[in-house]
């Protein structure tokens, strides 16, 4: 106001001023929206009562086959904890599940002010939207760390618990490119190669306390609660494995997508309808490394917990197939890809996912990691038959747009997403 050395105020200076002015203002709102106001108690009536499940059960029967081929009658499930891991193809999923529930017009517990239940912090109850104990919700399913307790309390006692995984190398590899603007651990790392830098030498650079180190060391492990730090020899590392195991209804394997889909269609009684989806938040191939062998074996040794879990579910997810019939299997993938495909002519200008700028609507435009724009996403065709318009245009919607028509107010979201673009470029 009193204009003290306004003339020597450079425009970089100005820029850091209002900078500073902005994440401070973002970081009050940020204190004064937590959810800290809600009481969480762990009596009984916090919990989601079972007579109000019942409620929201749907009574539609569908007819599905079992491995016998016989008829069976059962109900779609609505009631769905999915547990979005990081960097898993589970963006995909997420879609497949924002449909499924706008078109049954379910209940989602959703966040508040973001896209994920305030991550990296343990999942509470109470950062969920319209939250009230005793409320149930039908589906769970934005980012968040997992806590089993929290999580029960919103949703229905039957509720299908479901997750996705990866393999862990190339897990860590799209993790340590997709955050690597954002762990200062990686900013010291010389040369252009700086995933081999980190391979070569983790303990030199890693620090299990540092900020946002969780990102560079078992992140599945991480998400779904536990300690990403354990030895991947420590017992509590299969013990960790076997409470999931115990929790979980049906874990995917990302490696192989479409087989998880249809076991996911089966699971929860779902049509084919239901599963057809196109890829989203995949990166553009040249911003993937390839590792080397020897670098894939170090990152392997290097997140040997979720090496553990992940060849656990991979072999369970086997015998499910198994269980399901290899036969039964191979008709389903056939008819889901033909199905895909058609969508695809029906849907999809030029026929695949293209670069960001070259999106030219920007209800498709996806999220771009900070600094970077290697996500591909979808121009939609002009002449789309009418009838196909709608599916073809959720199909193609990112999650951060889709949200938002979910009706989730995403300020702290999109005033992040603003400041980096401002402060990037
Ligand atoms: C579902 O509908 C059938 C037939 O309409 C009825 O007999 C049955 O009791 C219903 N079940 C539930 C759980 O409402
Ligand atoms: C997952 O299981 C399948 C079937 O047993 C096997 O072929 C594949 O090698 C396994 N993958 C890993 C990474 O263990």
């Amino acid at each position: 106001m009193s204009g003290i050395k306004r003339k020597r105020c450079t425009p970089g200076i100005r820029w850091l001023a209002l900078w500073v002015l902005l994440t401070n203002t973002m970081l009050l709102l940020y204190c004064v929206t937590s959810p800290t106001q809600v009481k969480t108690r762990g009596s009984q009536e916090d919990t989601c009562p079972l007579n109000m499940a019942k409620f929201l059960k749907k009574n539609v029967t569908l007819p599905s086959r079992n491995s016998n081929s016989q008829l069976v009658e059962c109900s779609p499930t609505v009631n769905i904890m999915f547990m979005k891991t990081h960097k898993t193809a589970s963006s995909t999923l997420l879609n497949i599940l924002f449909r499924f529930g706008e078109k049954h017009k379910l209940k989602f517990a959703f966040p508040d002010g973001h896209n994920d239940f305030f991550y990296p912090s343990p999942f509470k109850c109470s950062q969920v939207k319209d939250y009230r104990p005793g409320v149930c919700f039908n589906i769970l399913c934005n980012h968040m760390r997992f806590d089993h307790h929290e999580v029960s309390k919103l949703l229905p006692q039957d509720a299908v618990y479901i997750a996705i995984l990866r393999n862990p190398v190339d897990l860590f590899e799209s993790s340590f490119h997709y955050y690597q603007k954002t762990i200062p651990l990686t900013w010291r790392i010389k040369g252009n190669n700086k995933l081999a830098g980190f391979l070569k030498n983790p303990q030199a650079f890693y620090r299990p306390k540092a900020y946002n180190s969780f990102y560079l060391k078992n992140l599945l492990f991480f998400d779904f609660g536990f300690d990403n730090n354990l030895n991947a020899d420590d017992p509590r590392v299969m013990r960790n494995i076997d409470f999931l195991s115990k929790r979980f209804h049906l874990v995917l394997i990302a490696e192989y997508f479409e087989e998880s889909l249809v076991l996911l269609k089966d699971k929860l009684c779902w049509t084919m309808d239901d599963i057809l989806y196109f890829r989203l938040n995949v990166r553009k191939d040249s911003s993937v490394a390839r590792l080397t062998p020897e670098l894939r074996a170090r990152a392997l040794e290097w997140n040997g917990a979720d090496w553990k879990l992940y060849q656990h579910f991979n072999a369970t997810f086997w015998a499910k197939i198994d269980a399901y019939g290899k036969e039964r299997m191979k008709q389903e993938l056939d008819e889901l890809r033909r199905r895909n495909g058609e969508m695809k002519a029906i849907c999809i200008e030029g026929g695949d996912a293209v670069e960001a700028q070259m999106i030219e609507d920007r209800r498709f435009l996806p999220w771009q990691p900070l600094g970077e724009s290697f996500i591909l996403g979808y121009n939609i065709k002009k002449n789309i038959n009418p009838k196909y318009r709608a599916i073809c245009e959720r199909m193609v919607t990112p999650e951060i747009q889709y949200l938002s028509d979910l009706g989730v107010s995403l300020w702290v979201t999109k005033l992040w997403g603003w400041l980096n673009n401002v402060f990037t470029f």
